[in-house]
């Protein structure tokens, strides 16, 4: 039987050659889920180099430790998110390191466990009546995307669908949520598509309305854009010269962010664009690989349809200036 954290590592054979893991490196996984990018990385490091693997769910630490138990203490596992990466670096006395994988979203275990909220039902609104609106990646965290729901303000209601959801009609929303809660709370996804669908938000548009909601609480429940600015930032920071960060986005919204840090990364200076001379005096820190994100295949799309709004960028640290 498969094992239920069966989540196909994607663009794999990019990840490895852009990583190039070599035997004495040590190489953080930032989102190590249930491991199958830490174990490809550790056997192309194989005989002794090291990864350190992250994630904020302690269900995806609990499959990776097995995945990866063949590899003994050459694989080192933290609960705790990327963003914290300094702290488990100083902890574990590792001043820099030889590579960083982040790949960012939820896991297909994630996503198939009804409890934890991350898909809003199957086919019927049957199926969504039994999804609890939780969303947090990770089940010790204090907020879920019920309480968000109960007690964000109209106004925080929409910012969060507009900013988070790009969703036509987040005032209209928000307003209806509002409304709503004073006599229903909002418990679960069968609550919330009805009145998705009640209110007819987006319903002329390309993308599903109620995927849009539910993208933008799942962002709000585990402040994903926050973390993964911050964790770009703080794992460019970690990297020896001349090695790499590769992230995998699922969605424009992630991707922006991944290209605007990279990209201020290899300018360097951030004065405004008509001062004369360079005053702030900062220098570029990495040099960008994929001018364009790449994609999987349609082959690989076929086997894995999860993979299908995956793009990769990778960009290279540079030496640090004299
Ligand atoms: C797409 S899955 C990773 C799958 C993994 N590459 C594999 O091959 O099995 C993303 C994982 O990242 C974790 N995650 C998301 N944001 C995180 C963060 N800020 N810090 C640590 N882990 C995070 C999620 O809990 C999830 O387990």
């Amino acid at each position: 039987m498969a094992s239920p954290f069966e989540h196909r590592p994607v663009l794999l054979a990019k990840v490895l050659e852009l990583l190039d893991a070599r035997p004495d490196s040590v190489i953080v996984d930032g989102t190590v889920g249930g491991g199958g990018h830490s174990a490809a990385i550790l056997d192309q490091s194989a005989p002794n180099g090291r990864l350190i693997g992250l994630d904020r769910d302690e269900a995806a630490l609990e499959a990776a430790s097995q995945r990866l138990a063949p590899y003994g203490d050459r694989a080192r596992l933290v609960h705790t998110s990327f963003r914290s990466l300094p702290a488990v670096l100083k902890e574990l006395e590792i001043p820099r390191v030889d590579g960083v994988l982040l790949d960012l979203g939820v896991s297909s275990h994630q996503l198939d466990e009804v409890r934890r909220g991350f898909r809003f039902g199957g086919r019927d609104a049957k199926d969504a009546a039994s999804v609890p609106l939780d969303m947090r990646m990770d089940p010790k965290a204090q907020t879920t995307a019920a309480d968000l729901l109960a007690r964000l303000s109209e106004a925080g209601l929409e910012r969060c669908f507009r900013d988070y959801g790009e969703l036509p009609g987040a005032r209209r929303l928000a307003r209806a949520i509002v409304d709503s809660r004073k006599t229903h709370p909002l418990e679960t996804a069968a609550d919330l598509l009805e009145l998705i669908r009640e209110t007819g938000v987006g319903r002329r548009r390309r993308h599903n309305p109620a995927t849009l909601v539910f993208q933008a609480l799942r962002i709000a429940v585990n402040d994903e854009l926050a973390a993964l600015e911050e964790g770009l930032a703080v794992a460019i920071e970690a990297l020896r010269p001349q090695r790499r960060i590769v992230v995998l986005a699922y969605h424009s919204l992630e991707d922006r962010i991944v290209k605007n840090v990279f990209r201020d990364g290899a300018r360097g200076c951030v004065c405004p664009p008509k001062t004369p001379v360079c005053i702030c005096g900062r220098l570029p820190t990495v040099r960008v690989l994929t001018r364009r994100p790449l994609t999987p295949s349609e082959d690989e799309i076929a086997e894995n349809p999860r993979a299908r709004s995956a793009r990769l960028r990778a960009a290279e640290r540079l030496p640090e200036a004299a």
